[in-house]
C-alpha cells in the first residue's frame, strides 16, 4: 500500500501522556496545513467520551501547540471517539463502524507494548486491518527475541510496507541533515574515514529526571529508551556508506549494513549509572538497577571505520538538555605538530539549537608561534513553520513514505547489538543529579582527549 494516502487515522491511547504532549499538537498542525483531511478517531479505555476527549485535545494544543479557535474548530469536525477495552472484540467492531467508507485506514498504536499482541489480533478479526497501515511506537520490543516475535506477529497480518515503526528522531531535520551534510559537501567524503577521523562521540543529555514515567522507565532504562533507537540512528547517519539512490530502501539498506558491521557490546564497553534519588521516584521498584545513564564504546568493522572508536552517552539529570555530536580528526605529523594544540573537529548540535561547527586552529594573538582553536559555525536560521518530529513522521506515514521509519531488519539488528549486554548482570554506579554521570565513566570509557560536555548559554 505504499504511496497511497491513508483515508482515516485511528489512534489508540488517545488519553495517554504521549497523545497529550505530542500527538494532538502534531495532528492539529497537520489539519492546519491541510495535510490531514481524513477522520481522526481517538480510542481509549476507561471513563471517556467525545466531549472529554475534545477538552483534553484543547488543553494539549493550548499547552504544547499554537492554539487558534478557527483551526481547532476544523480539527474538532474531524475528531471522533471510540471507547472500550483493548481486549474486547466489541471495541474493534465499533472502530470498524467509525471508519465508515475508509478503505486505507492507518492504525497508530500509541500504547504500552504489552497491549500490541491483543490489539493486532483484534484489528484483523474485526476487519479493521484490511487495506490498512499500522504505526507502532517505540520501544519496539524489549530485546531481540521480543522484537522478533512482534515483527512475526505484525507481518502475519500486515505487509512490511504497511508497517511504520516510529523513532521520532528520524523525523528531526537536524538528524536527517547529518546524512545530507555528509553527502552534499564534496570536501567531506575524502576525509570521512579511518585515515582522518580519530573518534566520534554522541551525547544525549537531559537535565530532568524520569518525570511521571516511573512505571514505563523502570522496566526500560536508558539503553532501551534512547540508545538502541535514537542514538543508533544518529550513529548510522554519521557512518553509513552513500546510498545508491535516494529511495527509502536504498537508504535503509545502508543503515542496516552499519549495524551488521558492529560487534555486540561486551561488559567492558558499557558503563551504566543511576541518579541519586531515582529509587524514591514514583512507581520505581525497590532496589531497582535500571540505568538512567549509559555510556558505551563501539567499533564498526568496515573498511571505512576499522579501528575508529565511537562513543555514545545518554542520561537523565545531567547538567544540560542537549544532543550533540563531536567528530575529532587525527593529527597528521608535520613540522607544525608541536604547535598544533588541539585536534580539528566537526560539532553537530541537534538540539536545543541547530549548529554545525568546524573547529580549526588559527594563529593565537600575539607574536608567538602558537595556535588557538576557533570554531567556524553554521547556524541555520530557524524556520518558523518547521514541522516538529512527530508531525513529520505522522504526515509521512499517512502519505505512505517509509523513509523515516525503522525497518524490520534494522530494529532486529539494533537489538542484537545490545541484547547480550541487557541480559547480563552488570553494575550500576550512582551519580549526583546535575553531573555528567558516574565518575567511573571517565576511567572506564573515555574518548581520546575527553568527553565533549555541551554547554548552553545561561538563560
Ligand atoms: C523519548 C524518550 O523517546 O525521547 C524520552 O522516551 C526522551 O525519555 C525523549 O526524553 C527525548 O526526545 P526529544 O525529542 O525531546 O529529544
Amino acid at each position: 500500500m505504499a504511496q497511497v494516502n491513508s483515508d482515516a487515522l485511528v489512534f489508540y491511547g488517545a488519553t495517554g501522556d504521549l497523545a497529550f504532549k505530542k500527538i494532538f499538537p502534531a495532528l492539529y498542525l497537520m489539519v492546519k496545513r491541510g495535510h490531514l483531511q481524513a477522520p481522526i478517531i481517538g480510542v481509549a479505555r476507561g471513563d471517556y467520551d467525545l466531549e472529554k476527549l475534545q477538552q483534553r485535545a484543547k488543553e494539549s494544543i493550548q499547552r504544547y501547540g499554537n492554539f487558534e479557535e478557527e483551526t481547532f474548530a476544523k480539527f474538532l469536525q474531524q475528531l471522533a471517539f471510540v471507547g472500550g477495552d483493548y481486549t474486547d472484540p466489541q471495541t474493534f467492531l465499533r472502530v470498524r463502524e467509525a471508519l465508515g467508507m475508509a478503505k486505507h485506514p492507518t492504525h497508530y498504536l500509541a500504547i504500552p507494548p504489552v497491549l500490541f499482541p491483543s490489539i493486532i489480533a483484534q484489528l484483523e478479526q474485526s476487519g479493521c486491518a484490511k487495506g490498512a497501515r499500522i504505526i507502532v511506537e517505540k520501544p519496539f520490543g524489549t530485546d531481540y527475541a521480543s522484537a522478533r516475535d512482534l515483527n512475526k506477529l505484525l507481518l502475519s497480518k500486515f505487509s512490511e510496507s504497511s508497517v511504520y515503526r516510529i523513532d521520532h528522531y528520524l523525523g528531526k531535520r537536524p538528524v536527517n541533515n547529518l546524512v545530507f551534510f555528509r553527502f552534499v559537501n564534496s570536501l567531506l567524503e575524502p576525509v570521512w574515514n579511518k585515515k582522518h577521523i580519530e573518534s566520534m562521540q554522541i551525547t544525549m543529555a537531559e537535565d530532568f529526571g524520569i518525570q511521571s514515567r516511573g512505571a514505563f522507565y523502570d522496566v526500560t532504562g536508558a539503553i532501551r529508551d534512547v540508545i538502541q533507537n535514537h542514538l543508533f540512528q544518529i550513529l548510522c547517519n554519521l557512518t553509513m556508506e552513500p546510498p545508491q539512490s535516494l529511495d527509502s530502501e536504498s537508504i535503509r539498506d545502508e543503515k542496516v549494513k552499519v549495524l551488521k558491521a558492529i560487534a555486540p557490546l561486551r561488559a567492558q564497553d558499557v558503563v551504566r549509572g543511576q541518579y541519586q534519588g531515582y529509587l524514591q521516584e514514583k512507581a520505581v521498584r525497590e532496589n531497582s538497577k535500571t540505568e538512567t545513564f549509559a555510556a558505551m564504546r563501539l567499533h564498526i568493522n568496515s573498511p571505512r571505520w576499522e579501528g575508529v572508536p565511537f562513543f555514545i552517552r545518554a542520561g537523565k539529570h545531567l547538567p544540560v538538555t542537549c544532543t550533540e555530536i563531536l567528530v575529532r580528526f587525527k593529527h597528521h605529523p608535520s613540522a607544525y605538530s608541536s604547535i598544533a594544540s588541539k585536534p580539528n573537529h566537526i560539532r553537530f548540535r541537534i538540539s536545543p539549537d541547530v549548529t554545525v561547527a568546524f573547529g580549526m586552529l588559527i594563529m593565537a594573538p600575539g607574536e608567538d608561534m602558537a595556535s588557538v582553536l576557533s570554531e567556524v559555525q553554521g547556524n541555520p536560521t530557524p524556520f518558523p513553520n518547521e514541522k516538529d518530529a512527530y508531525e513529520r513522521v505522522l504526515t509521512d506515514a499517512m502519505a505512505g513514505d517509509p523513509t523515516h521509519f525503522a525497518r524490520q531488519d534494522y530494529v532486529e539488528e539494533a537489538w542484537k547489538l545490545v541484547d547480550e549486554y541487557l541480559h547480563a548482570d552488570s553494575p550500576v554506579f550512582d551519580y549526583a543529579p546535575g553531573t555528567w554521570g558516574p565518575e567511573e565513566v571517565n576511567e572506564l570509557i573515555c574518548p581520546p582527549g575527553s568527553w565533549n560536555n555541551p554547554t548552553l548559554p545561561k538563560k
